[in-house]
Protein backbone atom coordinates (compact mmCIF):
# COMPACT_ATOMS: atom_id res chain seq x y z
CA UNK A 1 0.00 0.00 0.00
CA UNK A 2 0.96 3.51 -1.16
CA UNK A 3 1.73 6.31 1.61
CA UNK A 4 0.03 8.54 -0.89
CA UNK A 5 -2.73 9.98 -0.47
CA UNK A 6 -5.09 11.70 -2.80
CA UNK A 7 -8.48 12.84 -2.39
CA UNK A 8 -10.69 13.15 -5.10
CA UNK A 9 -14.13 12.98 -3.48
CA UNK A 10 -14.48 16.78 -3.20
CA UNK A 11 -18.40 16.43 -4.36
CA UNK A 12 -19.54 13.86 -0.83
CA UNK A 13 -17.53 16.66 1.12
CA UNK A 14 -14.87 19.16 1.20
CA UNK A 15 -11.87 19.26 4.24
CA UNK A 16 -12.18 22.46 6.29
CA UNK A 17 -10.44 25.31 4.63
CA UNK A 18 -7.53 26.61 6.87
CA UNK A 19 -8.83 29.94 7.32
CA UNK A 20 -12.35 28.95 8.07
CA UNK A 21 -10.79 26.26 10.71
CA UNK A 22 -8.44 29.19 12.38
CA UNK A 23 -11.84 31.44 12.51
CA UNK A 24 -14.06 29.44 13.85
CA UNK A 25 -11.10 27.95 16.84
CA UNK A 26 -11.49 31.63 17.47
CA UNK A 27 -15.61 31.43 17.35
CA UNK A 28 -15.54 29.24 19.81
CA UNK A 29 -15.40 32.10 22.27
CA UNK A 30 -18.72 33.58 20.51
CA UNK A 31 -21.02 31.47 23.42
CA UNK A 32 -24.05 34.01 23.94
CA UNK A 33 -27.37 33.34 22.41
CA UNK A 34 -27.79 35.44 19.39
CA UNK A 35 -31.01 36.10 20.73
CA UNK A 36 -30.28 37.36 23.85
CA UNK A 37 -31.02 40.83 24.41
CA UNK A 38 -27.47 41.89 26.13
CA UNK A 39 -24.57 42.97 24.56
CA UNK A 40 -22.66 40.05 24.02
CA UNK A 41 -26.17 38.96 22.57
CA UNK A 42 -26.00 41.57 19.80
CA UNK A 43 -22.52 41.13 19.23
CA UNK A 44 -23.16 37.74 18.51
CA UNK A 45 -26.31 38.38 16.57
CA UNK A 46 -24.41 41.29 14.63
CA UNK A 47 -21.80 38.52 13.42
CA UNK A 48 -24.43 36.42 12.06
CA UNK A 49 -26.05 38.81 10.26
CA UNK A 50 -22.88 39.40 8.76
CA UNK A 51 -22.43 35.97 7.73
CA UNK A 52 -26.00 35.86 6.18
CA UNK A 53 -24.74 39.30 4.04
CA UNK A 54 -22.10 37.09 2.84
CA UNK A 55 -23.92 34.03 1.72
CA UNK A 56 -26.59 36.03 0.16
CA UNK A 57 -23.22 38.31 -1.77
CA UNK A 58 -22.12 34.40 -3.39
CA UNK A 59 -25.81 33.72 -4.70
CA UNK A 60 -26.97 37.30 -5.82
CA UNK A 61 -29.38 37.95 -2.96
CA UNK A 62 -29.54 41.66 -3.15
CA UNK A 63 -31.84 41.11 0.74
CA UNK A 64 -29.54 38.99 3.15
CA UNK A 65 -33.12 38.33 4.62
CA UNK A 66 -33.69 36.53 1.96
CA UNK A 67 -31.33 33.63 3.70
CA UNK A 68 -31.97 31.56 6.87
CA UNK A 69 -29.36 29.01 7.84
CA UNK A 70 -31.04 25.16 8.48
CA UNK A 71 -28.84 22.10 9.03
CA UNK A 72 -27.66 21.99 5.61
CA UNK A 73 -29.08 20.52 2.05
CA UNK A 74 -30.99 17.72 3.34
CA UNK A 75 -32.82 20.12 5.82
CA UNK A 76 -33.00 23.13 3.02
CA UNK A 77 -34.89 20.80 0.07
CA UNK A 78 -37.21 19.06 3.12
CA UNK A 79 -38.64 22.68 4.09
CA UNK A 80 -39.57 23.51 0.82
CA UNK A 81 -41.62 19.83 0.25
CA UNK A 82 -42.95 20.17 3.35
CA UNK A 83 -44.26 23.34 3.05
CA UNK A 84 -45.99 21.78 -0.56
CA UNK A 85 -47.76 19.59 1.68
CA UNK A 86 -49.21 22.74 4.15
CA UNK A 87 -50.17 24.35 0.51
CA UNK A 88 -50.92 21.69 -1.77
CA UNK A 89 -53.62 19.89 1.02
CA UNK A 90 -55.59 23.14 1.70
CA UNK A 91 -55.09 25.19 -1.75
CA UNK A 92 -56.03 23.76 -5.57
CA UNK A 93 -53.01 23.39 -6.88
CA UNK A 94 -51.40 19.64 -5.28
CA UNK A 95 -48.72 18.96 -8.57
CA UNK A 96 -45.73 18.37 -7.77
CA UNK A 97 -42.72 18.45 -11.03
CA UNK A 98 -39.36 16.97 -10.47
CA UNK A 99 -36.60 15.08 -12.11
CA UNK A 100 -35.41 11.57 -12.06
CA UNK A 101 -32.07 12.77 -11.52
CA UNK A 102 -32.32 14.43 -8.10
CA UNK A 103 -30.25 13.34 -4.63
CA UNK A 104 -32.14 11.13 -2.85
CA UNK A 105 -33.63 14.48 0.13
CA UNK A 106 -35.52 15.84 -2.72
CA UNK A 107 -36.42 12.14 -4.73
CA UNK A 108 -37.68 10.74 -0.96
CA UNK A 109 -39.74 13.88 -0.38
CA UNK A 110 -41.34 14.15 -3.62
CA UNK A 111 -42.06 9.91 -3.23
CA UNK A 112 -43.71 10.87 0.27
CA UNK A 113 -45.60 13.55 -0.96
CA UNK A 114 -46.93 11.06 -3.76
CA UNK A 115 -47.92 8.61 -0.68
CA UNK A 116 -49.94 11.76 0.42
CA UNK A 117 -51.53 11.58 -2.65
CA UNK A 118 -50.26 14.73 -4.34
CA UNK A 119 -49.70 13.64 -8.24
CA UNK A 120 -45.70 13.94 -8.44
CA UNK A 121 -43.95 14.09 -12.35
CA UNK A 122 -40.46 12.64 -12.57
CA UNK A 123 -39.09 14.30 -15.63
CA UNK A 124 -36.70 12.12 -17.44
CA UNK A 125 -33.69 13.52 -18.63
CA UNK A 126 -31.71 13.11 -22.14
CA UNK A 127 -28.25 11.33 -22.35
CA UNK A 128 -26.34 14.28 -20.66
CA UNK A 129 -28.32 14.24 -18.11
CA UNK A 130 -29.98 17.37 -19.13
CA UNK A 131 -34.14 17.93 -18.22
CA UNK A 132 -36.36 18.12 -21.86
CA UNK A 133 -37.36 21.20 -21.33
CA UNK A 134 -40.40 19.80 -23.68
CA UNK A 135 -41.70 17.74 -21.14
CA UNK A 136 -41.25 20.04 -18.52
CA UNK A 137 -43.66 22.26 -20.59
CA UNK A 138 -45.71 19.50 -20.84
CA UNK A 139 -46.04 18.56 -17.70
CA UNK A 140 -46.70 21.76 -15.87
CA UNK A 141 -50.33 23.77 -15.70
CA UNK A 142 -52.70 25.15 -13.59
CA UNK A 143 -52.74 22.72 -11.33
CA UNK A 144 -48.34 22.48 -10.65
CA UNK A 145 -48.30 23.63 -7.34
CA UNK A 146 -43.93 23.22 -7.20
CA UNK A 147 -41.05 22.51 -9.74
CA UNK A 148 -37.79 21.76 -8.11
CA UNK A 149 -34.83 20.97 -10.38
CA UNK A 150 -31.47 20.49 -9.16
CA UNK A 151 -28.81 23.39 -10.79
CA UNK A 152 -26.15 20.72 -11.07
CA UNK A 153 -25.69 17.41 -10.73
CA UNK A 154 -23.58 15.27 -7.48
CA UNK A 155 -22.59 12.48 -9.65
CA UNK A 156 -22.42 13.32 -13.31
CA UNK A 157 -22.04 17.38 -12.50
CA UNK A 158 -24.24 18.59 -15.78
CA UNK A 159 -25.44 21.69 -14.97
CA UNK A 160 -29.16 22.68 -15.80
CA UNK A 161 -30.43 25.48 -17.80
CA UNK A 162 -32.59 26.96 -15.53
CA UNK A 163 -33.18 30.29 -16.78
CA UNK A 164 -35.37 28.18 -19.81
CA UNK A 165 -37.15 26.45 -17.46
CA UNK A 166 -37.85 29.22 -14.83
CA UNK A 167 -39.65 30.98 -17.64
CA UNK A 168 -41.85 27.86 -18.41
CA UNK A 169 -42.66 27.35 -14.69
CA UNK A 170 -43.43 31.08 -13.82
CA UNK A 171 -45.54 31.59 -16.69
CA UNK A 172 -48.10 28.27 -15.12
CA UNK A 173 -47.90 29.93 -11.80
CA UNK A 174 -46.26 27.27 -9.75
CA UNK A 175 -43.45 27.67 -7.22
CA UNK A 176 -39.78 27.08 -8.48
CA UNK A 177 -36.94 25.29 -6.52
CA UNK A 178 -33.62 24.54 -7.06
CA UNK A 179 -31.24 21.89 -5.01
CA UNK A 180 -28.06 24.39 -5.74
CA UNK A 181 -26.21 22.76 -3.25
CA UNK A 182 -23.39 21.01 -5.66
CA UNK A 183 -23.45 24.23 -7.19
CA UNK A 184 -22.92 26.95 -4.84
CA UNK A 185 -19.09 28.00 -4.49
CA UNK A 186 -18.35 26.04 -7.37
CA UNK A 187 -19.46 28.14 -10.60
CA UNK A 188 -21.21 31.67 -10.84
CA UNK A 189 -24.68 31.30 -8.97
CA UNK A 190 -27.39 34.24 -8.95
CA UNK A 191 -30.80 33.62 -8.04
CA UNK A 192 -32.43 36.52 -9.93
CA UNK A 193 -30.92 35.31 -12.98
CA UNK A 194 -32.11 31.88 -12.51
CA UNK A 195 -35.49 32.85 -11.62
CA UNK A 196 -36.01 30.66 -8.74
CA UNK A 197 -38.12 31.18 -5.74
CA UNK A 198 -36.15 28.81 -3.60
CA UNK A 199 -32.32 27.77 -3.88
CA UNK A 200 -30.94 25.11 -1.34
CA UNK A 201 -27.22 25.63 0.04
CA UNK A 202 -24.95 23.55 2.02
CA UNK A 203 -21.91 24.47 3.61
CA UNK A 204 -19.72 21.47 3.36
CA UNK A 205 -19.25 21.56 -0.48
CA UNK A 206 -17.59 24.71 0.02
CA UNK A 207 -15.07 23.98 2.41
CA UNK A 208 -16.84 24.89 5.15
CA UNK A 209 -18.27 23.21 8.21
CA UNK A 210 -20.81 20.48 8.13
CA UNK A 211 -24.52 20.11 9.88
CA UNK A 212 -24.86 24.05 8.21
CA UNK A 213 -26.75 25.24 4.94
CA UNK A 214 -29.16 27.67 4.33
CA UNK A 215 -32.19 28.19 1.84
CA UNK A 216 -32.99 30.92 0.20
CA UNK A 217 -36.78 32.42 -0.22
CA UNK A 218 -37.83 34.62 -2.68
CA UNK A 219 -39.65 37.62 -1.11
CA UNK A 220 -43.29 36.46 -1.69
CA UNK A 221 -42.94 32.59 -1.86
CA UNK A 222 -44.30 31.03 0.99
CA UNK A 223 -42.45 28.97 4.19
CA UNK A 224 -43.79 27.07 6.42
CA UNK A 225 -41.21 26.10 9.41
CA UNK A 226 -40.18 22.34 9.73
CA UNK A 227 -38.84 22.90 13.21
CA UNK A 228 -41.47 24.74 15.13
CA UNK A 229 -40.52 26.86 18.46
CA UNK A 230 -38.66 30.36 18.81
CA UNK A 231 -38.49 33.09 16.29
CA UNK A 232 -34.69 32.82 15.08
CA UNK A 233 -34.74 33.19 11.38
CA UNK A 234 -37.94 35.28 11.32
CA UNK A 235 -39.98 32.42 12.45
CA UNK A 236 -38.97 30.01 9.18
CA UNK A 237 -36.76 27.92 11.36
CA UNK A 238 -36.32 27.58 15.33
CA UNK A 239 -33.82 26.97 17.71
CA UNK A 240 -30.82 28.78 19.15
CA UNK A 241 -28.62 29.94 16.30
CA UNK A 242 -25.14 27.69 15.32
CA UNK A 243 -23.27 30.48 15.87
CA UNK A 244 -19.94 28.47 15.51
CA UNK A 245 -21.64 26.68 11.96
CA UNK A 246 -22.66 30.25 10.81
CA UNK A 247 -19.89 32.00 10.73
CA UNK A 248 -17.68 29.13 9.47
CA UNK A 249 -20.28 29.17 6.40
CA UNK A 250 -20.05 33.09 6.25
CA UNK A 251 -16.16 32.81 5.80
CA UNK A 252 -16.25 30.38 3.33
CA UNK A 253 -19.06 31.74 1.44
CA UNK A 254 -16.69 35.21 1.11
CA UNK A 255 -13.84 33.70 0.16
CA UNK A 256 -15.71 31.05 -2.37
CA UNK A 257 -16.83 34.44 -3.71
CA UNK A 258 -13.34 35.99 -3.83
CA UNK A 259 -12.26 32.74 -5.33
CA UNK A 260 -14.73 31.28 -7.89
CA UNK A 261 -13.04 32.30 -10.92
CA UNK A 262 -9.86 31.18 -9.86
CA UNK A 263 -10.87 27.62 -8.69
CA UNK A 264 -13.06 27.59 -11.38
CA UNK A 265 -10.05 27.86 -14.23
CA UNK A 266 -7.44 25.53 -11.94
CA UNK A 267 -10.03 22.90 -11.15
CA UNK A 268 -11.25 22.82 -14.69
CA UNK A 269 -7.62 22.41 -16.20
CA UNK A 270 -7.35 19.63 -13.67
CA UNK A 271 -10.36 17.98 -15.02
CA UNK A 272 -10.06 18.07 -18.37
CA UNK A 273 -6.15 16.67 -17.86
CA UNK A 274 -7.58 13.73 -15.63
CA UNK A 275 -10.02 13.46 -18.36
CA UNK A 276 -8.22 13.11 -20.87
CA UNK A 277 -5.31 10.93 -19.56
CA UNK A 278 -8.19 8.62 -18.74
CA UNK A 279 -9.02 8.47 -22.29
CA UNK A 280 -5.47 7.82 -23.37
CA UNK A 281 -4.38 5.05 -21.26
CA UNK A 282 -8.18 2.84 -21.00
CA UNK A 283 -9.50 1.45 -23.80
CA UNK A 284 -13.13 1.97 -24.30
CA UNK A 285 -14.33 4.17 -21.53
CA UNK A 286 -17.14 6.51 -21.50
CA UNK A 287 -17.39 9.78 -19.86
CA UNK A 288 -20.39 10.70 -18.44
CA UNK A 289 -22.48 13.97 -17.95
CA UNK A 290 -22.79 17.06 -20.29
CA UNK A 291 -19.74 17.80 -22.21
CA UNK A 292 -19.36 22.06 -21.83
CA UNK A 293 -22.54 22.46 -18.96
CA UNK A 294 -20.48 20.71 -16.68
CA UNK A 295 -19.35 21.24 -12.99
CA UNK A 296 -15.80 22.04 -13.29
CA UNK A 297 -14.43 19.41 -10.93
CA UNK A 298 -16.74 16.92 -11.91
CA UNK A 299 -15.18 13.62 -14.21
CA UNK A 300 -17.68 10.88 -14.28
CA UNK A 301 -16.63 7.64 -16.36
CA UNK A 302 -17.67 4.05 -17.21
CA UNK A 303 -15.28 1.25 -17.33
CA UNK A 304 -17.02 -1.36 -18.98
CA UNK A 305 -15.78 -4.86 -18.02
CA UNK A 306 -15.11 -3.48 -14.37
CA UNK A 307 -17.12 -3.37 -11.45
CA UNK A 308 -17.29 0.11 -9.90
CA UNK A 309 -17.03 -0.77 -6.20
CA UNK A 310 -13.87 -2.89 -7.38
CA UNK A 311 -12.57 0.61 -9.06
CA UNK A 312 -12.87 2.21 -6.09
CA UNK A 313 -11.14 -0.88 -3.26
CA UNK A 314 -8.17 -0.79 -5.85
CA UNK A 315 -7.79 3.05 -6.21
CA UNK A 316 -8.13 3.35 -2.16
CA UNK A 317 -5.51 0.69 -1.87
CA UNK A 318 -3.42 3.06 -4.12
CA UNK A 319 -4.24 6.27 -1.64
CA UNK A 320 -7.15 7.49 -3.97
CA UNK A 321 -10.25 8.35 -2.82
CA UNK A 322 -13.29 8.53 -5.24
CA UNK A 323 -16.14 7.15 -5.16
CA UNK A 324 -18.81 5.15 -7.62
CA UNK A 325 -21.78 8.15 -7.30
CA UNK A 326 -22.70 9.58 -4.61
CA UNK A 327 -21.58 8.97 -1.25
CA UNK A 328 -25.35 8.76 0.19
CA UNK A 329 -25.70 5.54 -2.14
CA UNK A 330 -22.75 3.78 -1.31
CA UNK A 331 -23.16 0.98 0.26
CA UNK A 332 -26.36 -0.09 -1.65
CA UNK A 333 -26.07 -2.60 -4.57
CA UNK A 334 -28.41 -0.66 -6.99
CA UNK A 335 -26.61 1.04 -10.13
CA UNK A 336 -26.88 4.60 -9.79
CA UNK A 337 -30.47 6.24 -10.57
CA UNK A 338 -28.67 9.31 -12.28
CA UNK A 339 -26.62 7.10 -14.78
CA UNK A 340 -29.46 4.91 -15.39
CA UNK A 341 -31.68 8.01 -15.93
CA UNK A 342 -29.20 9.34 -18.99
CA UNK A 343 -29.89 5.71 -20.42
CA UNK A 344 -26.32 3.91 -19.13
CA UNK A 345 -27.08 0.03 -18.89
CA UNK A 346 -27.36 -1.34 -15.72
CA UNK A 347 -24.30 -2.81 -16.25
CA UNK A 348 -22.20 0.01 -16.96
CA UNK A 349 -23.70 2.09 -14.50
CA UNK A 350 -22.46 -1.02 -12.19
CA UNK A 351 -18.77 0.34 -13.24
CA UNK A 352 -18.82 4.30 -13.11
CA UNK A 353 -16.25 6.36 -11.13
CA UNK A 354 -16.68 9.91 -10.19
CA UNK A 355 -13.83 11.59 -9.66
CA UNK A 356 -14.86 14.99 -7.79
CA UNK A 357 -11.80 17.26 -7.71
CA UNK A 358 -11.02 20.38 -5.49
CA UNK A 359 -8.60 23.11 -4.63
CA UNK A 360 -5.95 21.47 -3.11
CA UNK A 361 -5.88 18.80 -5.96
CA UNK A 362 -2.70 19.41 -8.25
CA UNK A 363 -1.78 18.19 -11.45
CA UNK A 364 0.70 15.66 -9.75
CA UNK A 365 -2.15 14.38 -8.30
CA UNK A 366 -4.12 14.00 -11.35
CA UNK A 367 -1.27 12.52 -12.58
CA UNK A 368 -0.77 9.78 -9.90
CA UNK A 369 -4.44 8.82 -10.78
CA UNK A 370 -3.83 8.29 -14.46
CA UNK A 371 -0.80 6.36 -13.90
CA UNK A 372 -2.72 3.88 -11.48
CA UNK A 373 -5.99 3.54 -12.95
CA UNK A 374 -4.80 1.96 -16.41
CA UNK A 375 -2.96 -1.00 -14.91
CA UNK A 376 -5.88 -1.66 -12.57
CA UNK A 377 -8.73 -1.42 -15.26
CA UNK A 378 -6.19 -3.71 -17.36
CA UNK A 379 -6.14 -6.72 -14.43
CA UNK A 380 -10.32 -6.44 -13.14
CA UNK A 381 -11.08 -6.59 -17.35
CA UNK A 382 -8.43 -9.81 -16.80
CA UNK A 383 -10.63 -10.90 -14.47
CA UNK A 384 -13.94 -10.09 -15.56
CA UNK A 385 -16.24 -12.58 -17.16
CA UNK A 386 -18.81 -9.20 -18.49
CA UNK A 387 -18.32 -8.87 -22.55
CA UNK A 388 -17.64 -5.11 -23.10
C1 LIG B 1 -27.22 17.59 -4.70
C2 LIG B 1 -27.23 17.41 -3.21
N1 LIG B 1 -28.29 17.79 -2.51
C3 LIG B 1 -28.34 17.65 -1.17
C4 LIG B 1 -27.30 17.09 -0.47
C5 LIG B 1 -27.42 16.93 1.00
O1 LIG B 1 -26.74 17.97 1.67
P1 LIG B 1 -26.38 17.84 3.21
O2 LIG B 1 -25.31 16.82 3.33
O3 LIG B 1 -25.92 19.22 3.61
O4 LIG B 1 -27.63 17.46 3.92
C6 LIG B 1 -26.17 16.68 -1.17
C7 LIG B 1 -25.03 16.04 -0.45
O5 LIG B 1 -24.41 15.13 -0.93
C8 LIG B 1 -26.12 16.84 -2.57
O6 LIG B 1 -25.06 16.48 -3.29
Amino acid sequence: MEDRFVYMDYNATTPLRPEVKAEMIADLEVYANASSMHEAGRRARSRIEGARASVAGLIGAKDPERVIFTSGGSESNNTVFATMFHLGRKGPRRGIVTTRIEHPCVLNSAKWLEEEGFPVTFLDVDEYGMVRLDQLRDAVGPGTLLVSIMLANNEIGTVQNLRAAADIVKAAGAWFHTDGTQAVGKIPVDVDALGVDYMTMSCHKLYGPKGIGGLYIREGAPLAPLIRGGHQEQGHRAGTYNNLGILGFGLAAELARAELESYGKKVSALRLRLRDGILASVPKVRVNGHPTSVLPNTLNVSFPGAEGEAILLSLDLEGIRVSTGSACASGSLEPSHVLLATGVGPELAHGSIRFSLGRDTTENDVDYVISKIGPIIARLRSMSTIAF
